[in-house]
């Protein structure tokens, strides 16, 4: 096997994502059984894997994407049972979860079975689990015959990639053999449920919402992530970043009328002091915000948030990809998909602004 800092190219297969071809799938599974990584698409974002149940292949992971140790990486599945094979026990919420969110964007954290290494879940007690809802994903994970490790396929604090395109960007040559399947459907990542508390608790929100699971569960925590330093709605908090462009980013957040007054006037604020400056908005605000020399990219229009979820990373990706100083990003409302939409946009933050109680006032 491949020695950790050895390089060599990557191999790129294209395969339909609805009926994979029988041939590229036992290439790639073969990869996984030899100890090998294999990037592979998911319905969220391509993740970037290898056999779970091999510790060397499963830290040769956090090598290629530059990942500390101590973040835990998701098991994949291709069922419940593949659950069972991982967990210590399955607690009764979590077989119904499964029951009815997998195959699907749900991530469940269970106490982990012994045959899963220390490496996958960074010496935890607990193990993150979940069943894609992707034929490309699951033919690979049943043709390995093993569980998958995989975290997103991108470099480590950036943002996650939604086509095979993103993972060479980020990863070229620092692994195997890439499945490409086209671009990810729903475009954010899994929402990952902590079970092992009193009250299951959301960890990251992502695909499944926090309504789907209310309706199941009745009361579900969300662990907030209140940046240091946010100590008031108004005042500005300075992030860690996290799924983060190169650029820096300010986030917009209040009523939409508001914040697209706040970002044309930010713009043309920068603009004018030199900067190179992107506004990262919707359909309905792009006239607005519009000058001579501000680039402006939409997410598409503002009620379709799973169009704005599956488009968010792609258009982060090609604004930062044109080199701005500065983009200045609006807010989503936080229902649905929009939960995990407003998450990703604050973890890509470098500011928040909360415009709410600021007077309205002319350009
Ligand atoms: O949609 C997804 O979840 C994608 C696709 C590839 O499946 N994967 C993904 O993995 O986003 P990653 O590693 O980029 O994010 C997984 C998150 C991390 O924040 C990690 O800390 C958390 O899940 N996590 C993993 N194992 C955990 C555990 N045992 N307890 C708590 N959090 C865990
Ligand atoms: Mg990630």
């Amino acid at each position: 096997m491949l020695s950790g800092s050895q390089m060599r190219s990557t191999v790129v297969l294209r395969v339909d994502p609805e009926q994979p071809d029988r041939q590229a799938i036992e290439r790639a599974a073969a990869v996984i059984r030899r100890g090998g990584l294999v990037a592979f698409p998911t319905e969220t974002v391509y993740g970037l894997g290898a056999d779970a149940l091999n510790p060397e292949a499963v830290a040769r992971i956090f090598e290629a994407k530059g990942r500390p140790a101590h973040d835990p990486i998701i098991v994949h599945v291709a069922d419940a049972d593949g659950l069972a094979g991982v967990a210590r026990e399955v607690p009764a919420v979590a077989g119904r979860l499964a029951e009815m969110f997998w195959p699907g964007p749900l991530t469940l954290v269970v106490p982990k079975a012994q045959a899963v290494p220390a490496v996958v879940t960074a010496g935890g007690e607990t193990v993150a689990v979940r069943c894609p809802a992707h034929n490309v994903a699951l033919a690979l994970i049943r043709a390995a015959g093993t569980p998958i490790a995989a975290p997103s396929a991108n470099r480590f604090g950036h943002t996650s990639p939604t086509a095979a395109q993103h993972v060479l960007e980020d990863l070229d040559g620092r692994f195997e053999l890439l499945l490409d399947g086209g671009p990810t459907p729903v475009g954010v990542e899994s929402t990952v449920l902590d079970l092992t508390g009193r009250v299951p608790t959301i960890l990251r929100p992502g695909g499944v919402t926090r309504e789907a699971l209310e309706a199941v569960l009745g009361r579900v925590a969300v662990l907030e992530r209140l940046p240091e330093g946010e100590t008031s709605p108004r005042s500005p908090g300075l992030l860690d970043r996290h799924y983060a462009p190169r650029a820096t980013l300010w986030l917009f957040t209040g009523p939409r009328e508001r914040v697209v007054a706040a970002i044309r006037r930010e713009a043309r604020r920068a603009r004018g002091g030199g900067r190179r400056v992107a506004a990262l908005v919707a359909d309905e605000d792009v006239e607005e915000v519009a000058g001579e020399g501000i680039l402006v990219s939409s997410v598409g229009p503002g009620h379709d948030v799973a169009g704005v979820a599956r488009r968010l990373f792609a258009v982060l990706r090609s604004l930062d990809a044109q080199h701005p100083d500065l983009i200045l990003a609006r807010d989503f409302p936080r229902e649905g998909l929009g939960l995990a939409v407003h998450d990703r946009l604050v973890r890509a933050a470098g500011r928040i602004i909360d415009v709410t109680a600021e007077c309205s006032e002319g350009d």
